[in-house]
C-alpha cells in the first residue's frame, strides 16, 4: 500500500522538476527581455514565485522524508509494552499502571505513528492524575464487532478488532467540552503544558486505519476506547505444514464449475472426513437441494459460474432452506462485493486458492457457529 508520506514525497519530486524547468526559463527570458521592460519586471514575478514554490515544495519533501508511513503488520500489544516502559521512569510513584494484555493479534500500521497513539492517550491520562494519583489501566483484547466490517484490502473485510481501553481516575472531561477534545488546537491545559493536537492525532491516525476512538468520562473515571482491525496475515507455507487441518463428518455439497477444481477440493475435503456431493453446474446443484434440503450441511460453491452465480444460488437455496450455511469461494479478481456477500448472509468467504489449512478452519468456525 503506497502511504500518504510516499505519494507526498513522489508528487513533490515530480513538481520540482516542473518547476526547474519553469524557473529556468523565465530566467532566460527574464535576461533576454528588453532592459526595464514591462516584460522583464513580469517574467522576474514569474522567477520568483517559482522560487517560492520551490521552497514550499522542499518543505513538503522534508515533511514526506519525516513521516515514514511504512504499514506494516504491527503487534498492538508490543506498542502497549514499549510506550509503558518509556513512560515508566517519568511517571510519579502515585500513579500505579496496571495492564492486561490479552490479545496477540496483529494491526495494520505504521509502528511509530501506533506508538503516538498509545503514548498520547496514556500522557493525557496521567497528567490527569498528576494531582492526585491513581490508577493508570491498559486492557487490550479481541473483539468481533459485527456492525463493523472494514475492508482491508481489495479482498478482505474483517469484523476481527483488537479494543485498547484505557482509564484513569483523573477528574474527568467537562460535560460541556467532551465533544470538542478531539478537535484539533483544543486543550484546556497551560500555555505551554499542552498544544491540544495530542487527540486530534490520534483520532487521525486511527481512522486511517478504519478503526475508532471513542470516550466515556465521569467525574471518578476515564475511560479512551480504540479499535482497530485486526491484519489479515496470510499463513506462511511452513507454518501451513505444521499446524493440523481440523476436519468433520458433516455433508458437504461442493458446487464449481471448473470439473478439475471441483474434484480436487473435494477429495482434500473428503480426506478430512467429510461426506462430500460435487456438482459442476450450478442449475443443477440448485434442483439436487431442491430434491432434499436436508440432506446437506453446508454448502460450498464457487462465485463465478454461467447460468447461476454463488450469491444466486445461495439466495435461492435460502428460501428453500433458510438456515442452510454457506462459503463462498472467489477469485482475486472482484465479481462480488463483500459487505454485500455479508449482508446475504453468506456465512463466509474463501478466497481462491484456498490453503487446505485455512479452509479446514472455515468449515469448522461456519459449521460449529450454524
Ligand atoms: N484522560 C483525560 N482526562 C481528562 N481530560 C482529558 C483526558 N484526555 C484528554 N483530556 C482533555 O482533552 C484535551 C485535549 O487533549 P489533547 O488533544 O491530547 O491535547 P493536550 O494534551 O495538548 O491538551 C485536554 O486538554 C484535556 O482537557
Ligand atoms: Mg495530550
Amino acid at each position: 500500500m503506497e502511504s500518504i508520506g510516499t505519494l507526498a514525497g513522489g508528487i513533490a519530486h515530480d513538481f520540482n522538476s516542473i518547476l526547474s524547468a519553469i524557473i529556468g526559463f523565465a530566467e532566460l527570458a527574464r535576461d533576454e527581455a528588453p532592459k526595464g521592460s514591462e516584460q522583464e519586471e513580469n517574467l522576474a514575478e514569474v522567477f520568483a514565485a517559482g522560487n517560492r514554490a520551490k521552497d514550499l515544495v522542499k518543505q513538503i519533501l522534508a515533511f514526506a522524508r519525516k513521516s515514514d508511513e511504512t504499514m506494516t503488520p504491527v503487534r498492538f500489544g508490543n506498542v502497549i509494552e514499549d510506550v509503558l516502559k518509556l513512560l515508566r521512569p517519568s511517571t510519579p510513584s502515585t500513579i500505579e499502571v496496571v495492564s492486561e494484555i490479552n490479545c496477540n493479534s496483529p494491526v495494520m500500521g505504521n509502528s511509530s505513528q501506533l506508538h503516538q497513539v498509545v503514548l498520547n492517550l496514556c500522557t493525557n491520562a496521567i497528567h490527569s492524575m498528576h494531582e492526585k494519583g491513581g490508577t493508570l489501566q491498559l486492557t487490550l483484547h479481541d473483539v468481533i464487532l459485527k456492525d463493523k466490517p472494514v475492508r482491508l484490502d481489495n479482498t478482505q473485510i474483517t469484523d476481527h478488532y483488537i479494543e485498547l481501553k484505557i482509564t484513569d481516575n483523573g477528574p474527568g472531561i467537562d460535560a460541556a467540552v467532551v465533544e470538542n477534545i478531539f478537535e484539533p488546537y483544543f486543550t484546556t491545559k497551560a500555555v505551554g503544558e499542552g498544544a491540544g493536537m495530542g487527540l486530534a492525532m490520534v483520532k487521525g491516525i486511527i481512522e486511517t486505519y478504519g478503526g475508532d476512538v471513542s470516550v466515556i468520562s465521569t467525574a471518578r473515571e476515564t475511560i479512551f476506547t480504540v479499535h482497530l482491525p485486526v491484519a489479515a496475515t496470510r499463513v506462511s507455507n511452513t507454518y501451513n505444514e505444521q499446524t493440523i487441518a481440523k476436519g468433520g463428518t458433516e455433508r458437504l455439497l461442493v458446487v464449481d464449475d471448473e470439473a478439475a477444481l471441483a474434484r480436487m477440493t473435494a477429495r482434500m475435503l473428503e480426506g478430512l472426513g467429510y461426506r462430500v456431493t460435487v456438482q459442476t453446474n450450478s442449475l443443477e446443484a440448485l434442483e439436487v437441494f431442491k430434491g432434499s434440503p436436508d440432506q446437506f450441511d453446508l454448502v460450498i460453491t464457487d462465485m463465478t459460474m454461467p447460468s447461476l452465480t454463488g450469491d444466486g444460488l445461495a439466495t435461492q437455496m435460502r428460501l428453500i432452506r433458510p438456515g442452510i450455511p454457506v462459503i463462498i469461494c472467489t477469485g482475486y479478481s472482484r465479481t462480488m462485493d463483500e459487505a454485500e456477500a455479508l449482508e446475504l448472509g453468506i456465512n463466509a468467504l474463501a478466497y481462491k486458492p484456498v490453503s487446505k489449512v485455512d479452509f479446514a478452519k472455515t468449515i469448522r468456525d461456519v459449521l460449529e457457529s450454524a
